[in-house]
């Protein structure tokens, strides 16, 4: 298994910005993290964060050349607004599992649309940072 954490606009900030909603880990930690996990499994993590959607996009497709089992993708605030991500989750043949920190459903109703959940293997919600290794556990133990 060769998993991919991909993390859109701002998650850059965590562990500085609005820690009541996100926490007070930081990016570098939860990758950290995740890498742990998935090694202990026999699998290969690959981490990326950009907050820019063209090189999120860029990214995907790359993904798709590269034959990665999964992406596990926090798209953040693109989430709610980006078809280009969409159309570039649809155009690619690796499952996408879609996270967020928070439960953006008790959240504002702007964070209650995702443009891209749609055309996801699947959604993980609301978890705090645990959101990232449940989706690693769905790929390693359901994939
Ligand atoms: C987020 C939720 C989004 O609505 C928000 O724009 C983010 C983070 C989350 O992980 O809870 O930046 O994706």
């Amino acid at each position: 298994n060769h998993l991919l954490l991909m993390n859109g606009p701002n998650i850059n900030l965590l562990g500085k910005r609005e820690q009541d909603i996100y926490g007070d880990v930081t990016l570098a930690r939860i990758e950290k993290e995740l890498t742990d996990l998935v090694e202990e499994h026999g699998s290969e993590l690959d981490c990326f964060q950009s907050n820019h959607e063209g090189e999120l996009v860029d990214r995907l497709h790359q993904a798709n050349e590269a034959a990665y089992d999964g992406i596990i993708f926090n798209p953040a605030a693109y989430t709610h607004t980006s078809i280009a991500l969409r159309d570039a989750i649809a155009a690619i043949n690796v499952p996408v599992i879609e996270v967020h920190i928070s439960n953006v459903h008790k959240r504002e109703a702007f964070r209650h649309q995702s443009m891209l959940a749609s055309v996801c293997y699947g959604q993980i919600v609301g978890f705090g940072k645990d959101s990232y290794r449940l989706a690693a556990r769905a790929f390693l133990e359901t994939k």
